[in-house]
């Protein structure tokens, strides 16, 4: 299956959604503090979409559907954590992930923040992700391969020895959450498709503290460590440039 490339229009819709999303994102994150309850979180999320007239991609997703506007995902929780009646507490991390749609285009945006004061260990973690995927974004331009964008990812991560989640990759994204190609976070640089103006990725990486091994709970989408070891996650939706990329799910100062 081929890469699409976005037309111009096309571009302005995902810019669109970028944009709300981001401005969204930065609401929910300055609501994220000892004693507010995972829902909450979706509340204010849903109401907040609501507000700017965009479709949560997420609610009803897949199969079983997503019961959820929002993932939120606690800890050891990797990714796609339900919001439920759990009280976020002092010392947590929580990885935040949401996906709204205009006219149709799609936006997915994650980022993992701290719950009040966080353990240095749990600190690094998220530094380093973040990094990673500024790593990632950074070898985002034309004639760059695929692969060495999940490269970038794996050698941030496991030069400081944490790991890379391997079963969640990113993805293109567009007219649908998920498009071609599939974007693994580990691998040899210089392999796959060369990147073209035009083509838009969700680029994600999963980091653990522990072992990069990964298990299913029962409601069929959380997924956590088999180690029970801290994760975070981190995603932006970036479109490829004529000269470099355009992070479209940042707005000046945000995550
Ligand atoms: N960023 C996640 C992903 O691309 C969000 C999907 S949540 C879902 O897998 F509910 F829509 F699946
Ligand atoms: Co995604």
């Amino acid at each position: 299956m081929p890469i699409i490339v976005k037309s111009r229009d096309e571009i302005g819709l995902m810019r669109e959604a970028g944009r709300i999303l981001a401005e969204t994102l930065e609401i929910i994150v300055s609501h994220v503090r000892p004693g507010v309850i995972e829902k909450e979180l979706d509340e204010i999320a849903r109401r907040e979409f609501k507000k700017r007239g965009v479709i949560a991609t997420f609610l009803n997703y897949g199969q079983p559907p997503y019961p959820a506007t929002i993932c939120v995902s606690v800890n050891d929780e990797i990714v796609h954590g339900i919001p439920g009646p759990r009280v976020l507490a002092e010392g947590d991390i929580v990885s935040l992930d949401f996906g709204v749609s205009v006219d149709g285009y799609h936006g997915d945006s994650a980022v993992t923040v701290p719950v009040g004061q966080i353990s240095e260990d749990a600190e690094r973690l998220l530094r380093v992700s973040q990094q990673s995927l500024d790593d990632a974004m950074e070898v985002m331009k034309p004639g760059a391969r695929l692969s060495d964008l999940g490269s970038a990812v794996q050698r941030t991560a496991e030069g400081a020895g944490f790991s890379v989640v391997r079963e969640f990759a990113g993805h293109g994204i567009g007219r649908a959450l998920h498009e071609p190609p599939w974007i693994p976070n580990f691998g040899e640089p210089g392999r796959g498709p060369r990147l073209l103006p035009g083509m838009v990725f969700a680029v994600e990486p999963m980091l653990t503290a522990g072992r990069p091994e990964v298990r299913m709970l029962d409601d069929e989408w959380t997924a956590v460590t088999a180690d029970g070891s801290l994760a975070a996650h981190f995603e932006h939706t970036i479109l490829v440039t004529e000269n470099g990329s355009e992070t479209l799910t940042r707005i000046a100062g945000s995550h």
